[in-house]
């Protein structure tokens, strides 16, 4: 008989499987999305999105402890406010709500490794991620508001930038104030290449920030388009980012191969809420084995060359990944 290659040797039991297994999640890759609202007593859940809940800044803490047990070492924060104007004005607000939550968590966990997001689409009454002039989003008047914005979160306490409003040079308006306000060592995750992607459906519902009027496709990338995510890419590493993000994850992994090829930063893949409610819904409904679909997933993302991973599945991933060994 012809010879052939015998792969399921190294496959015939658990102890050589791990040996040879070439990606690993850890919880240490986790980077877990954590929502601040206004008000008190709040912990409500997110319908689009179970197992992820709304927090006034009184009940945030019993959050963030659960999530430092469990060994995740980074929580990116999102503020839910309440009142919204045309400029975002309480994007930068020094007792806005992310601002304060940032030091909340920073003080009750210093060695907790505190991102703050930094958009607009929260905190404009128009839901767009920059400034909004005659009914359109206008680059350089919004980098302004958002270097604003980053600069105050870092001296909330801030430990990482995520600029994830996808205007033209906002790593290169960012980095300046940053530095400008003596915040050199402050690193920028820059959202490098973010999609116009239906995924985000439930965040949106999350962060009550889906757009009045049009749509994010004149900021936010063509899913069609993967030359474009390396140019997009390029002009951030030029500009100074320190680590880039591919969002979504999924349906985007051969753009995070590219990435991971192409640079030489960090790269963070941002899995995003309509992933992890897909995966949700289907569990609910015993289509699927949440443990072993989520973990395949995670995997998946590290194998593709991420980094680091964003994901609502982090608590979960994390109990799990505890007793898989
Ligand atoms: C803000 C922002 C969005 C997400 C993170 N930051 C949504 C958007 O662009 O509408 C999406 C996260 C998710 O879907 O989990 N610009």
């Amino acid at each position: 008989m012809k010879r052939f290659d015998r792969h399921r040797r190294l496959r015939q039991s658990g102890g050589i499987r791990r040996m040879v297994r070439e990606n690993h999640v850890s919880p240490v890759d986790f980077i877990y999305p954590v929502f601040a609202v206004e008000g008190s007593g709040i912990q409500e859940e997110v319908p689009s999105m179970p197992g992820v809940f709304h927090y006034s800044l009184d009940r945030l803490n019993e959050e963030v402890d659960e999530v430092v047990e469990l060994g995740i070492q980074s929580v990116i924060l999102f503020g839910v406010p309440e009142n919204k104007d045309a400029c975002g004005s309480s994007a930068h607000a020094e007792d806005g709500i992310v601002q304060r939550a940032i030091r909340q968590v920073k003080d009750r966990h210093p060695g907790l490794y505190v991102m703050a997001d930094t958009c607009l689409c929260q905190y404009t009454d128009h839901g767009h991620c920059g400034v909004v002039e005659n009914g359109e989003i206008v680059n350089d008047e919004s980098l302004r508001v958002l270097a604003q914005t980053a600069v105050s979160q870092a001296r909330a306490g801030a430990d990482m930038i995520a600029p994830s409003n996808m205007m033209d040079g906002f790593v290169t308006a960012i980095r300046e104030q940053l530095d400008d306000a003596g915040f050199e060592q402050t690193p920028i995750l820059s959202y490098a290449v973010k999609y116009a992607s239906a995924f985000y459906g439930p965040f949106r519902d999350a962060a009550h920030s889906s757009p009045r009027f049009g749509d994010r496709r004149t900021y936010q990338m063509d899913p069609a388009n993967a030359r474009e995510a390396l140019r997009e890419a390029a002009s951030d590493v030029e500009e100074g980012a320190d680590m880039l993000m591919v969002k979504p994850g999924m349906a985007y992994m051969d753009i995070i191969r590219r990435v991971r090829e192409r640079f030489d930063l960090p790269v963070a893949a941002y899995n995003v809420s309509g992933e992890y409610s897909m995966v949700k819904a289907a569990a609910q409904r015993g289509w699927i084995d949440e443990r072993a679909v989520v973990l395949e997933m995670l995997t998946g993302l590290k194998r593709a060359g991420a980094d680091l991973i964003l994901t609502y599945h982090a608590k979960d991933a994390a109990r799990w990944l505890m007793d898989t060994h």
